[in-house]
């Protein structure tokens, strides 16, 4: 189909009080502008045209990396101004969907449906009905229930205000007959603005006829302008991704307790305990077990691995059966084989661990290749900076590294080889050997406590 997508970003957004414009205010990790352009791009639109006028720049550059024509309306002169500006642009025998960037999670399915309606010359709207319908434009239906109107909250009749069904503000319509309404819209309301909501009336003078979708939650329809309403939706929508979740049997301790930034991945039996975040691309293979308060970001996660309490994890990858924290800090390029061990107060960097090994407690490994069946004492850290370059430090299978040392890089410790604790190793340790370098220890028998001058 021959479809071109509006979305209107010019707005200042006042209500949110924020030096960033309103549509680049996240839901979910993601600007909702992304949002929006993310879903109707699965449509493949032959274009999409951005309204932009507050913070103008700020709003393209954060598009510059996608497909999209941004236009900029230079005053704000209502919703039927700002297609107005996009319109002229739009070839005349596409299909037209008009998007708000404040109206992140609109489903795509209900895009499709408002495009085929519109592909059979018709005016489509996306309407919900509300509790408090306060402020939002009303839908007006005639006797036999036909949409005939929008009726904005300040023009309203009293009786009009009564009216629970509103306007999204979505819509989608043969191009030819916006291009035809636009021109005759006028200022003549409480607002002194161009509405684009006077179209419905101008179809139905028209002839065209006037049809509607509704959402399956009034939520995925919802507009943002302050902050209660983005969290009441990044609340909402959290949830709805946990509920997805949950129904392909992720087990949860708490669904209001989960935040996905992102996409979450997972097998089977996988259990996440509280407040915890995923945020990029995390998989969580069968058996999983995360517990309270971790972050783990971009992150596979291999099969009855267990993170433990207060772990942050980015772009690690784990095999099956290791145990990592609590406490423990994976940062990118960490790659932990089957059944290894991390435990508390690590921090791994650019560092491979083999099969087995163990890296309990308080420790360094930057740059670091760490073989099979390791055993890394408490404090040991790798010194991989020289100040100016990384370097790397090779630890093979079987070593034993004792508790507190310091391993310089560039430097290597071979296969099955020992490492007394407390040393500094500034050269290789060769296969089986024993490697001490600290100071040697001198016991000196009856030693004389210093007494307190004047006593
Ligand atoms: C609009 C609708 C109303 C609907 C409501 C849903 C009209 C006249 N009214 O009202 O029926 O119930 O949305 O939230 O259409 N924008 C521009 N340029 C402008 C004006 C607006 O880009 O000159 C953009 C805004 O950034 C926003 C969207 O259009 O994304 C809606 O504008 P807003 O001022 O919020 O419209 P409402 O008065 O809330
Ligand atoms: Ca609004």
């Amino acid at each position: 189909m021959n479809l071109e997508v509006i979305i209107l970003a010019a707005g200042k957004g006042t209500r949110m009080r924020s030096k960033l414009p309103k549509v680049l205010h996240t839901i979910a990790g993601k600007p909702m502008l992304l949002h929006v352009i993310d879903t109707t791009q699965a449509l493949t639109p032959r274009a999409t045209h951005i309204v932009v006028g507050h913070a103008a720049e700020q709003v393209q550059q954060s598009v510059s990396h996608l497909q999209v024509n941004c236009l900029v309306q230079q005053e704000q002169l209502g919703t039927g101004h700002a297609v107005g500006v996009a319109a002229a642009h739009v070839d005349k025998n596409a299909i037209v969907l008009v998007m708000y960037g404040d109206v992140p999670l609109i489903p795509q399915e209900l895009m499709t449906s408002l495009v085929n309606k519109a592909a059979q010359q018709q005016l489509a709207l996306l309407t919900v009905s509300l509790e408090s319908a306060h402020g939002y434009g009303r839908i007006v239906r005639d006797k036999q229930g036909t949409i005939c109107a929008i009726v904005e909250q300040k023009d309203a009749t009293f009786a009009q205000q009564s009216i629970k069904e509103i306007n999204t503000g979505i819509m989608a319509m043969p191009a030819h007959l916006l291009q035809q309404w636009l021109p005759r819209l006028q200022p003549n309301n409480a607002q002194k603005e161009l509405y684009l909501t006077d179209i419905v009336a101008m179809a139905v003078a028209d002839g065209v006829s006037v049809d509607y979708c509704q959402p399956l939650h009034a939520e995925q329809a919802q507009g943002v302008n302050d902050a209660l309403q983005l969290v009441a939706l990044e609340r909402w929508y959290q949830q709805h991704q946990a509920r997805a979740l949950m129904a392909q049997g992720l087990r949860l301790a708490d669904d209001k307790r989960l935040d996905i930034r992102g996409h979450l991945s997972i097998g089977q039996d996988v259990y996440i305990d509280i407040n915890c975040v995923f945020e990029g691309d995390v998989v969580l293979e069968d058996d999983v077990t995360i517990a309270p308060n971790c972050h783990i970001k971009n992150s596979h996660i291999g099969a009855g691995t267990t993170i433990k309490s207060n772990s942050v994890l980015e772009g690690a990858v784990m095999g099956a059966q290791c145990e990592v924290g609590p406490f423990a800090r994976l940062r990118p390029g960490s790659t932990l084989a089957d059944q290894t061990k991390v435990g508390n107060f690590v921090e791994t960097k650019k560092a491979s661990i083999g099969t087995g090994s163990k890296v309990n407690h308080f420790t360094y490994l930057g740059d670091t290749n760490v073989g099979q069946g390791v055993n890394i004492g408490a404090g040991t850290i790798t010194c991989n900076y020289d100040g100016i370059n990384k370097h790397t430090t090779t630890i093979e299978d079987g070593v034993f590294i004792g508790s507190n040392t310091s391993l310089v890089a560039p430097v290597t410790i071979g296969k099955q080889a020992t490492v007394g604790a407390g040393s500094t190793i500034v050269k290789d340790v060769p296969e089986n050997g024993l490697a001490v370098a600290r100071g040697q220890q001198n016991n000196i028998q009856g030693w004389k406590k210093p007494v307190k001058k004047g006593s």
